[in-house]
């Protein structure tokens, strides 16, 4: 039996429509047993049933506190004995005991080159702070908000015309081929995060992370 992959999700979930698509494809060997939303009316939760994939909502404003929500949605989560958890756009900030219980096995996409820009806005941040460049990263999820080892990025040039809608969009088509990259790398065994560090094929990535460089041309 391949790798039981839980995917959470809070908006339009095209990042894991990305995931499901490379699924299908045999670019990653795992399968997906249940994709889970906070939000009822997420867009992904139905391109996930168009699928044929498990749903599930755990509606996180029927909790009376952010621990009470963490711990039934590590009851979920947990049902499906996962090999791998993926934050694929789930806006919620997570409580210490909910990373730890996921540590070394939980990873995020971001949009921005981390360190840069954590938190939200980024791509109008981006814009207003003069930078040429711009993107997205993928990293295991740890206590810090965007904090945690990155293991693939992906770098988009900034154009002098950008609304952040468009950057947005231009980092978004290189997100969805970073995060399916670094899902298989995972499910295959070879990115593992050692110490806090993560490691590709044993070899650190400490300063070396691999990185995708998009060009204009590619819209
Ligand atoms: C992406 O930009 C992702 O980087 C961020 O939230 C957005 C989710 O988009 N964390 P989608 O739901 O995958 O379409």
């Amino acid at each position: 039996m391949s790798g039981s992959i839980v995917i959470l999700i809070s908006g339009s979930g095209s990042n894991m429509q990305a995931i499901i698509d490379a699924v299908d494809a045999g670019d990653i060997s795992g399968h997906i047993s249940a994709v889970i939303s906070n939000r009822p009316d997420a867009f992904g939760l139905e391109r996930a049933q168009a699928a044929g994939i498990h749903t599930e909502v755990l509606d996180h404003t029927e909790f009376k506190s952010r621990e009470i929500f963490d711990l039934n949605l590590i009851r979920k989560i947990d049902d499906f004995e996962p090999d791998l958890v993926i934050l694929a756009g789930f806006m919620r900030i997570l409580t210490p005991d909910f990373v730890r219980r996921y540590s070394g096995k939980m990873i995020n996409i971001h949009p921005s080159l981390l360190p840069k820009y954590q938190g939200l806005h980024t791509h109008k941040r981006a814009i207003e702070a003069g930078d040429k460049e711009h993107g997205a990263s993928v990293h295991f999820v740890t206590e810090e908000l965007d904090g945690g080892p990155v293991f693939i990025q992906a770098s988009v040039p900034v154009k002098e015309s950008d609304t952040p809608e468009a950057l947005a969009t231009r980092v978004l088509t290189q997100e969805h081929k970073i995060f399916p990259i670094a899902i298989k790398w995972f499910m295959e065994g070879r990115v593992q995060l050692e110490n806090g560090i993560p490691h590709m094929d044993g070899v650190s990535l400490e300063g070396r992370v691999p990185r995708l460089h998009a060009e204009l041309s590619e819209e």
